[in-house]
Formats: C-alpha cells, sequence, structure tokens
C-alpha cells in the first residue's frame, strides 16, 4: 500500500501586477524581469489572505478528490506567511471547511514546503495511521517583501494550492529531502527580535533577504540530484519521466536543470509567467494546472521537485 494524490485545486489572488506596473513602483523593467527570470506578471493579494486562498484551494481539491470534510484526519499547511502564529492556518482552514476530524499544523520549510507536506501525509498514510489528508501549499509573500529592493520584489507572488491524498495501491513510488542550515543565510527573513523586561535586542529586517546567484547555483545543482536520486530510488531512469515539476523560481534555473539531466525542456511545465515565485504554493499550483488540463495522465510516470530557504529540498517520484 503507497498513498496517492486523489485531487488537486489552487486559489490565487484576483489583482493582477504586469512588470510594466512593477517598474511604475521599483527601478526596473520588463525586459530585465523577463530575460533574467521568465516572469512577466504575478498575483498579488489585496482582499484575499493566506488563510482565504488556502480554503478556496482546498475545496477545489475536495471537490476533484470527491472526499468530504469529515473524512479529512489531517491538515497541514505549509507557509512561511502565515496571517498570524496562533491559531495555525490549518486550524483556520479546518473550521472553514468543517473538517472537523482532523489534527492541524502549519509546516515551514521554505520553497520545499509543500513537498516536505506531501512527504509527511504519504508516511502517515502508507504506514496506516491515516487514511486521508490535505496538504496546502499557501503564500502571502507580499506582505514580507522590501518593495524598494528590485532583487527581491520583482521575483515572488501570492497563491495557494492543495491536494488530497489517501491510501491506493499506486501513487507514490520514492521519496528525497534534506537541508543544509549552514547555508541559511543566503535566502532569510527576520523574525522578531527577543524584546522583554530583560533584554532588548536588535530588530532584524522584517524582509526576505537573498544572495540570488547563490541560490541559483544551488537550484540547479541540486534539482538533478533530486531527480537523480528519485529515479535510482525508484528503480526508473530519468529519461521514463513523463513530467517534471519543478518549484517556479526562475525560468533558467529550470532549463539549466533539464540541460544537466539531459532531458527535453517540454517535459517541464513552466507557469511563473504568469504567477512568479509563490514559495511552499508553487508546485501545487503546477500541479492543479497539470491536472486539470490534461497534461497528467492516468499512469503517467511524474516527478516533483521544490528547493529554497533553509537551505531545504524535497522531492517525491510518482504513478499519476
Ligand atoms: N531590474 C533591473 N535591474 C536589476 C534588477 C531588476 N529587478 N535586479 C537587479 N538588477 C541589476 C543589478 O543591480 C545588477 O546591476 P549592476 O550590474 O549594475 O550592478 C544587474 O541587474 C545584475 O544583477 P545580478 O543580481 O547579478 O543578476 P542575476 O543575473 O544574478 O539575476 C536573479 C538575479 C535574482 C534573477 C538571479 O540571481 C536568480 O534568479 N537567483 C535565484 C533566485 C531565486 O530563485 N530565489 C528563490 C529560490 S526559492
Amino acid at each position: 500500500m503507497t498513498s496517492s494524490i486523489l485531487g488537486t485545486g489552487s486559489a490565487l489572488p484576483e489583482k493582477i501586477v504586469t512588470n510594466d506596473l512593477l517598474a511604475t513602483i521599483v527601478d526596473t523593467n520588463d525586459e530585465w524581469i523577463r530575460d533574467r527570470t521568465g516572469i512577466c506578471e504575478r498575483r498579488i493579494a489585496t482582499t484575499e489572505t493566506t488563510t482565504t486562498l488556502s480554503v478556496d484551494a482546498a475545496r477545489i481539491a475536495l471537490e476533484d478528490a470527491g472526499i468530504s470534510p469529515e473524512e479529512i484526519e489531517l491538515i497541514i499547511v505549509a507557509t512561511l506567511t502565515p496571517d498570524g502564529s496562533m491559531p495555525n492556518t490549518a486550524c483556520k482552514v479546518q473550521a472553514e471547511i468543517g473538517a472537523t476530524n482532523a489534527m492541524c499544523y502549519e509546516l515551514n520549510a521554505a520553497c520545499a514546503g509543500f513537498m516536505y507536506g506531501v512527504q509527511t501525509a504519504h508516511a502517515f498514510i502508507s504506514s496506516g495511521i491515516l487514511k486521508h489528508a490535505l496538504i496546502i501549499g499557501a503564500e502571502t509573500l507580499s506582505k514580507i517583501m522590501d518593495w524598494t529592493d528590485r532583487g527581491t520584489c520583482v521575483l515572488f507572488g501570492d497563491g495557494a494550492g492543495a491536494v488530497v491524498m489517501g491510501p491506493s495501491k499506486e501513487g507514490i513510488i520514492a521519496v528525497e529531502g534534506g537541508a543544509d542550515g549552514s547555508k541559511g543565510h543566503v535566502l532569510t527573513c527576520g523574525n522578531a527580535p527577543l524584546i522583554n523586561p530583560f533584554v532588548r535586542n536588535e530588530a532584524t529586517s522584517p524582509y526576505v533577504d537573498m544572495d540570488g546567484q547563490e541560490v541559483f547555483k544551488f537550484a540547479v545543482r541540486k534539482i538533478p540530484e533530486i531527480v537523480n536520486a528519485l529515479s535510482a530510488k525508484g528503480n526508473v531512469s530519468p529519461s521514463d519521466l513523463d513530467l517534471v515539476l519543478l518549484h517556479q523560481a526562475n525560468k533558467r534555473i529550470i532549463q539549466t536543470a533539464a540541460k544537466r539531466l539531459g532531458l527535453n525542456e517540454d517535459i517541464f511545465p513552466i507557469n511563473l509567467s504568469k504567477y512568479g515565485n509563490t514559495s511552499a504554493a508553487s508546485i501545487a499550483i503546477l500541479l492543479d494546472e497539470a491536472n486539470k488540463s490534461g497534461q497528467l495522465k492516468k499512469g503517467s510516470l511524474v516527478a516533483l521537485a521544490g528547493f529554497g530557504g533553509g537551505l531545504t529540498w524535497a522531492g517525491i517520484l510518482m504513478k499519476w
């Protein structure tokens, strides 16, 4: 017995922010952003929150799976941008959708968070501990951007994706993941300083700070490692893969990874031109689009891989 993805959903803010619109806010231009990243526009939350996007994506995934909220025994929301620290976003989703039998928690592994969440649910389901889980990747990254820093604010966007998972004869074949905390400084977002009656620490920046080139090098090295490790564990060759769904950070990262793997770029769907980098949400949104568009067919052999702040990385190999 393994676990499999029974349904997918996604939700995006209504507001579209084009590169040209961004150029009126910060010193940048459409050509630079397209050439260096492949991003043309992104969605930015105005009325939406991490919670409302999560709820909308979850409802669609449940309907797609044909599973009732009461059947869900675990909700994990992967996010680094919750609306608040307590109650956690999964509890808020539970209340909204009526998943009264679920345990609920958040998971932060940055852009690898959704993959970590899927692996966690896989462990629970394949071991028989529980049957159905709802895994959501959701972000409102716009609230942790320094909108005066053109090196970061042009890259990211808001959104959410969700999957319902359950037991299955076929589905997840192999998992792979890891972290390197010693390189955490190349992609950071400050936290609240320790301030109490006994100590007053310096505040750190509340915004995302990134060494773009170091992150780029990490990503193009790590993705082939993940895909090769998954293939070896699954006893298949990377050339057997029908689709590779990667975290959507930068088109050049995806192209370089495809080249290093010796695979055709056509099997790497890309939607970052429309949404930018939505961190924990990106693979879940891409998966929903591949599912609904028919790119994913029954029996497709697919690898999914995420990488990001931490540094963290994780992937799965599955038969759709
Ligand atoms: N618009 C216009 N110019 C910009 C710009 C922007 N938005 N951002 C940076 N520049 C300028 C820089 O100031 C620099 O100018 P200079 O040469 O006069 O100093 C020049 O463009 C080159 O900057 P650099 O940072 O060297 O560009 P790059 O080719 O490394 O591309 C990234 C920058 C961020 C696109 C690239 O490093 C990247 O994609 N890294 C990975 C980031 C990522 O995916 N992070 C999330 C992972 S989960």
